[in-house]
């Protein structure tokens, strides 16, 4: 078997002609490429270079026949991409299929005693649970009936799941999408109140949570939220009818809040009357949404991305096949929540399509230490591992050896959800991948169903810090502000597109189809009557930079969202969040770049007349957006200030204080109402964050444009 590390290195054929050698040193050091192993390349299921001829342009949209015909249709499609209404492109259409059929059933003759599911708790001492595909098969059916029956729950309506990582999640999401309910699962992590915004915006009756779960050695009191959900939907004209709650540990009650009589149910209790029923799965059309997975914008409403069955289910299949390299013997972990759509889609879907083994982890990657990941890596044999930079980096961190004391064995690993330093990612190579697992940097959104961007791990080379060319039948572009292609190699950044569609685009903004128009498409559609999709690029709303070799680096949001550890956080839902303290008067949010996390929001707020600074002040905006969105939008500091940098029309100047918070550039502030004010601020701010030992750091220069460019969309 050869090294792979005597192939990688420092490989120079890539620098573009028209940038100057001078240029890269200075701002982005080309980085070499990395070649999979002979053993990996040996077992790799797509191995075979004629793969991307058949995905290539000329034989588009057919080629992703190969993708849905990994799985079993009730019913074949007639037309394979119908664009009569665009951009609401309608894929395999005629075609009818059942995605919990897909996941679960179809496998039993081979797998009904084959682990579909491993659950490891946190707590380490309690004992990991299996859940076979045989077992799987009970327990979707059992639920469905819950859900058909006691429910009076069917195809079309939405559920929705506030739910952790315990293997009841993918249970429900199974048993939904046997009836064709769309389920529409809010992160565990997110407040009642932002599971109660997405109640009332899908318009669900039935809400499905758990009495508590552990999360960094601790027991969290989950129920609770359900309260907090169901006043703020009612609020919003929603309506919850019943609540599923399951528990935790068998005969106990994790949480203090009382149960309704006549609304909260035990599954477990409603469960006894079920035992062993069968509901059959509901033929779907292909094109009867599956899901909705919510995620940030610009402003405050959430949106709920709707995702269809036969396109998604099909696409999460093939690219879960060719890049995740999956194999029905691996045993496979993504270390992510299935709250998110990397959940979803490679968690769920994608895996249990594929007839593979998918590992679930309740708790934190460092509990009760930063070998945690490792152990469990050995313990179940992992074979392929996946997770985002915010981990990686925190386990780096932490445990910058505590891989080498475990002999697991990952054949390949995948990064997502941020851009990857390189370092960082050396680190992933060859410190937990032990420099014999191939690996993946995927970019997609929640919008996308899977990847957009990735190398074909056999096929193409690594390269870190770049995800790789557009993947099997995606064909991206990046566009400047006029519409211009900016050219490979030019060292330019610009906004990344997607020229075509692909079966997992998502099908539309719920109830918002003029938005989603606006925000995807509008930017760069050519002609807004024509039924050709090439006049309707997709706009991720990604700036990035394509190199000679046709690899993009992504680097990052153009519009005003913050990825906090992977995720999005809208900027106007911060803001909003803190404008709920009463004494607050004006809200900014920004970015702020961090070591672990990716960025981290710093929150900018004035307050009413009558009001002043204090620590009990900065704690309540802390906590508003902990209780109005999540831990996840804690901030990293609160700064009460005098007043806001604002223009003479009255606009927060957030790139101003988004670049004091990082001790850049504050750039033009001459159109300013007052100027002023931005000495008084970076005063402040900054030396307050000396005397925390907090000294920042020199940006980068995509860094520093991102920072400067920060809210000028509003
Ligand atoms: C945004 C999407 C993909 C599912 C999880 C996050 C950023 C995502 C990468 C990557 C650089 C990435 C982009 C994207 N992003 N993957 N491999 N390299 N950036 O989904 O919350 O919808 O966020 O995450 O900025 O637009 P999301």
């Amino acid at each position: 078997m050869p090294n792979e590390r005597e192939s990688a290195g420092p490989s120079n054929s890539d620098q573009g002609s028209e940038v100057s050698e001078a240029q890269i040193a200075v701002h982005w050091r080309e980085e070499g490429y990395y070649y999979p192993t002979a053993k990996f390349i040996g077992q790799a299921n797509a191995s075979d270079p004629a793969i991307r001829e058949r995905f290539s342009e000329e034989h588009f949209p057919e080629c992703f026949r190969e993708y849905a015909d990994l799985l079993d249709w009730d019913q074949y499609w007639h037309t394979t991409l119908d664009t009569s209404n665009p951009p609401f492109w309608k894929w395999f259409v005629g075609g009818r299929l059942n995605a919990s059929y897909n996941c679960v059933d179809r496998h039993l003759p081979k797998a009904r005693n084959r682990a579909a599911l491993i659950w490891v708790p946190e707590i380490e001492s309690e004992e990991t649970r299996t859940v076979t595909y045989g077992e799987l098969y009970a327990r979707v059916n059992e639920f469905a009936a819950v859900l058909k029956d006691f429910c009076g729950l069917k195809a079309g309506d939405r559920i929705t799941f506030h739910m952790p990582m315990v293997p009841e999640l993918p249970v429900a999401m199974l048993a939904a999408a046997r009836l064709g309910v769309i389920h529409s699962e809010v992160f565990g992590g997110f407040s009642g109140a932002a599971c109660g915004d997405r109640i009332a915006d899908s318009d669900s009756h039935v809400l499905v949570t758990i009495d508590g779960y552990w999360r960094n050695g601790q027991v969290s009191d989950h129920k609770v939220k359900a309260d907090e959900a169901i006043a703020r939907a009612a609020e919003l004209g929603g309506r919850i009818d019943k609540v599923l709650v399951w528990r935790r540990k068998q005969g106990e009650y994790l949480s203090d809040t009382p149960m309704v009589p006549g609304r909260d149910f035990f599954v477990d209790d409603l469960l006894k009357d079920y035992k062993d029923r069968i509901v059959e799965p509901v033929s779907m059309p292909a094109e009867a949404p599956l899901f909705l997975m919510y995620t940030s914008g610009t402003t405050g409403r959430p949106k709920g991305c709707q995702h269809s069955t036969g396109g998604y289910l099909a696409y999460v299949a093939g690219t879960s096949k060719f890049y995740q390299d999956i194999h029905p013997e691996d045993t496979y972990w993504c270390f992510a929540d299935i709250g998110w759509i990397t959940g979803h889609s490679y968690i769920v879907y994608g895996p249990l399509a594929l007839g593979t083994t998918s590992v679930m982890y309740e708790g934190v990657p460092t509990y009760p230490d930063a070998g945690r990941p490792w152990r469990i890596a050995e313990r179940l044999g992992v074979t392929t591992f996946h997770t985002a930079p915010t981990t990686i980096r925190m386990l780096r961190k932490l445990g910058p050896d505590e891989p080498t004391k475990y002999r697991y064995s990952f054949k390949h690993m995948t990064t997502v959800g941020e851009p990857i330093e390189p370092e960082v990612w050396r680190w992933y190579y060859d410190v937990v991948g032990k420099g014999e697992a191939a690996i993946v940097d995927t970019w997609w959104q929640t919008e996308n169903g899977g990847f957009l961007g990735s190398t074909l791990p056999a096929l193409q080379p690594m390269k870190p810090g770049s995800c790789g060319p557009g993947v099997l039948g995606v064909y991206p572009v990046i566009y400047d502000e006029n519409g211009d292609e900016v050219p490979a190699g030019s060292g330019r950044a610009g906004n990344i597109c997607i020229r075509n569609p692909w079966p997992g685009i998502f099908q539309t903004i719920w109830n918002q189809p003029d938005r989603f128009v606006q925000l995807y498409y509008e930017k760069y559609n050519r002609d807004k009557n024509s039924t050709d999709w090439h006049d309707w690029p997709y706009f991720a709303g990604d700036g990035a930079m394509k190199a000679t070799d046709g690899y993009f680096r992504i680097l990052g949001r153009v519009d005003d969202v913050v990825n906090v550890a992977g995720h999005r956080l809208g900027t106007k839902e911060l803001e909003s969040a803190a404008l709920t303290v009463p004494e607050v008067a004006e809200a900014a949010a920004v970015p702020v770049i961090d070591e672990l996390r990716g960025r981290v929001v710093e929150m900018y707020v004035s307050l009413k007349p009558g009001y002043s600074a204090s620590a009990e002040m900065e704690d309540k905006v802390s906590k508003a957006l902990e209780i109005q969105i999540g831990k996840i939008a804690r901030p990293k500091s609160v700064w009460i200030v005098p007043d806001m940098p604002k223009t003479r029309s009255g606009k927060i100047m957030r790139r101003v204080i988004a670049g004091i918070s990082n001790f850049g550039e504050v750039g033009d502030i001459s159109t300013l109402a007052n100027p002023d004010i931005v000495d008084t601020i970076r005063h402040h701010v900054q030396a307050k964050k000396l005397a925390q030992g907090d000294v920042g750091r020199e940006l980068t220069k995509e860094e520093r444009e991102e920072i400067e460019a920060y809210g000028s969309a509003d």
